[in-house]
């Protein structure tokens, strides 16, 4: 009897002295969450680009979606990491992963020779050209077409500087940067700037959703596409990345993808 008392008491004191030392240190070093086990990769993107990413309220509630979301999410579950969303303007992207905010961003962006120096870039998962998006019966069809015209582009954007090289060459061409592809297009229906630089996918979405705005592919030189940016030196996890989206060419993944959000008749 005596002895089974004082294994009640020991058995007691044992367990307070846990609980206590759990609320000290916030239970963490006895019970680790799983959560904090798991792999997680912080994804910055700039949701005003359907159908890379976009806003889907459909749900009542607001979610990142589109071809960038589902490919990072597919990279994610053959590598074992959990991908988190992070929402910014694209002009505060390299920024956020030269101070690793984020690990890594996927928002169409472009491989170009001077982010490169900041960044380091995946290989090339979808080609993109440039087209003039205008109201229906402007035909802004070149650069030339553009003379005495405000053009929109959004802010940090590789038509930004495509844009100002058309103004540094003609200068009665007035180019005004803004931050969301949306705003932009707004302002041309406004009737506030004429026309505005915008890739083809994308054009083609805002156009069909605007029936009262066109668009027209334009001649562009310089590097078009888009890759997945990392912080610099990020070699190992540049590696992993490049072997997933090598495999989803190879399977066709990546050609399903391309058609469940850019349609039938874009393929690469
Ligand atoms: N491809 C262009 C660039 O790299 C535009 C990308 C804009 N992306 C966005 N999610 N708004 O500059």
């Amino acid at each position: 009897m005596k002895r089974r008392q004082s294994f009640v008491a020991t058995l007691v004191a044992s367990v307070s002295a846990v609980a206590l030392f759990g609320s000290v240190t916030g239970g963490s070093l006895w019970f680790p969450p799983a959560q904090a086990q798991e792999k997680k990769l912080v994804m910055g993107t700039s949701p005003d680009y359907p159908p890379y990413e976009f806003y889907d309220t459909s749900g009542g509630q607001e979610k990142i979606v589109g071809f960038d979301v589902d490919i990072a999410n597919y990279i994610g579950e053959k590598l074992g990491y959990e991908i988190e969303i992070s929402g910014m303007d694209f002009n505060g992207l390299i920024p956020a992963l030269q101070a690793k905010r984020v690990d890594f961003v996927m928002a169409g962006m472009t491989p170009t020779e001077e982010r490169k120096q900041n960044v380091d870039f995946s290989d090339i998962y979808f080609e993109a050209k440039n087209t003039i998006v205008a109201k229906k019966g402007s035909n802004f069809k070149t650069a030339a077409d553009l003379s005495g015209k405000k053009v929109g582009v959004q802010l940090g954007t590789i038509q930004e500087g495509d844009a100002k090289d058309i103004a540094e060459k003609d200068t009665t061409v007035q180019v005004v940067s803004l931050n969301k592809v949306g705003e932009i297009v707004q302002e041309i229906k406004a009737g506030r700037i004429d026309a505005a630089i915008i890739e083809d996918t994308v054009a083609a979405g805002f156009t069909t959703s605007n029936p009262d705005l066109e668009f027209n592919v334009i001649p562009s030189e310089g590097p078009s596409g888009s890759a997945v940016a990392f912080p610099k030196g990020s070699d190992a996890l540049v590696a992993e990345f490049n072997k997933v989206l090598a495999e989803m060419k190879e399977s066709g993944e990546l050609e399903k993808l391309v058609l469940k959000w850019f349609g039938e008749g874009v393929s690469q």
